[in-house]
């Protein structure tokens, strides 16, 4: 289709005596499936919503928005967790997915969170789990130690293999010999791609290590691939520092030195784990966000934390998770302007003390998310 910038189009869909001229560039039309989910998913899943809001009052964006009711409530009531018919539309009618959390006590197997979540993941075949963390304000850090700043690094977790396929079975089920098995899958394909997407995005966002977290020394099968694709994919960038690690002994330093940290590949279980500890080194659950990419063809963005039960309900949880989960999909959909805006906006709340108690403020997620949805919105 012929674009109203361009000079052929011009010529024919504007005459040249017309004094027709743009009033400003159509800004970006996103569409966005919106999926709540459990506890306080729909919480702050609704400050999110409150900031997209005030992207598009500001000019910056448009955005088409639907939500899928899919979680405990809807499991319980219908018996159904992701429906065909909404995985299709999640599928084929969006730009992207923003999900709050899943995860219910009534459901204790959490059958619906791993077929919504899990379900999403796999399926859409999202096979980076892209999870940022960056000390944004210092005295954010639970680290003792006054060389901790800045801490600003990121991991990418394989997404669709290692322990989360549901490879398994149980033997001699309620039997003294009961015997259970869960395979632990590493494709090389499936591991070439996460590191290539590790060193990929260090070379592009001007890094100059890459880590692999694996364990190698005990269970070599798995992470002998690991080992041996790191190093092939290693050798083809040799702009970039390539580092092996033991997960324990990584564990160790992203306490003692997360400085020396930029970006940190490995498998889903072991990455899952590293995630909710890199969270707490800069401040905890309530601001680490996350994407789920299969880039250029499917996103979905969602705070890493959960659906945190214990506080539903109170006006405890912290939005910003959430909120800076919706700036990643701001950017990677070509909206960088309102990234930033959101970004910084959320920066200004928490050096103003504009913050929920799990990052030492008195305000409630409402007031979190009205105060930065109306910063983003006075630009
Ligand atoms: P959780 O992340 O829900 O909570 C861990 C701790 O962090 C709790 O003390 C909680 O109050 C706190 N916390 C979490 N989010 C917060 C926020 N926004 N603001 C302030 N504090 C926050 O982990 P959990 O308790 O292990 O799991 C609860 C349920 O959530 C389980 O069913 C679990 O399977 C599920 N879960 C879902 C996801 C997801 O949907 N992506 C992620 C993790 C856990
Ligand atoms: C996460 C969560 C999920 C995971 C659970 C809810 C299946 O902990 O997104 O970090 O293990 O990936
Ligand atoms: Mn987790």
């Amino acid at each position: 289709m012929l674009e109203a910038g361009d000079p052929e189009g011009a010529g024919l869909f504007f005459p040249s005596n017309s004094n027709w001229e743009p009033l400003r560039d159509d800004p970006l039309m996103i569409r966005i499936a919106l999926v709540p989910g459990d506890g306080v998913g729909p919480e702050v899943v609704r400050e999110a919503e409150r900031v997209l809001e005030s992207c598009v009052r500001a000019g910056l964006v448009e955005i088409h928005t639907e939500v899928f009711p899919h979680g405990a409530d809807h499991y319980l009531s219908t018996g159904e967790t992701l429906s065909e018919e909404s995985f299709a539309r999640l599928r084929d009618g969006f730009d992207a997915i923003l999900l709050g959390a899943v995860g219910d006590p009534r459901v204790p197997d959490g059958r619906h969170a791993r077929d919504i979540l899990l379900g999403l993941r796999f399926r859409l075949d999202l096979y980076i789990n892209f999870r940022p963390a960056r000390l944004r304000l210092a005295e954010l850090s639970p680290l003792r130690s006054a060389d901790h700043t800045p801490i600003d690094f990121v991991i990418f977790r394989e997404n669709t293999e290692g322990l989360y396929t549901g490879a398994g079975r149980i033997e001699a089920a309620g039997t003294p010999a009961e015997r259970a098995v869960s395979e632990a899958i590493a494709t090389r394909p499936g591991v070439d791609r996460i590191v290539r997407a590790a060193f990929e995005h260090a070379r592009s966002d001007g890094r100059s290590k890459v880590t692999l977290g694996d364990k190698a020394n005990a269970v070599p099968h798995v992470y002998g691939l690991w080992r041996r694709v790191f190093a092939e994919v290693a050798s083809e960038y040799e702009d970039i520092e390539a580092e092996t690690m033991y997960v324990d002994a990584l564990a160790m330093q992203l306490v003692r030195a997360p400085g020396r940290f930029e970006v940190i590949v490995t498998s889903n279980l072991l990455g899952d784990i590293l995630s909710d500890l890199a969270a707490e080194l800069v401040g905890g659950m309530g601001l680490a966000p996350s994407a789920n990419l299969n880039p250029g063809v499917h996103a979905l963005y969602e705070p890493v934390h959960g659906s945190a039960p214990d506080i539903v309900g109170t006006g405890a949880a912290n939005p910003m998770a959430a909120i800076l989960s919706t700036a990643l999909l701001l950017r990677d959909e070509g909206s960088s302007e309102a990234a930033d805006r959101v970004e910084e906006a959320v920066d200004e709340a928490l050096r103003a003390g504009i913050r929920t108690p799990d990052v030492g403020g008195t305000r409630t997620t409402d007031e979190v998310g009205a105060w930065i949805a109306h910063r983003v919105e006075a630009g």
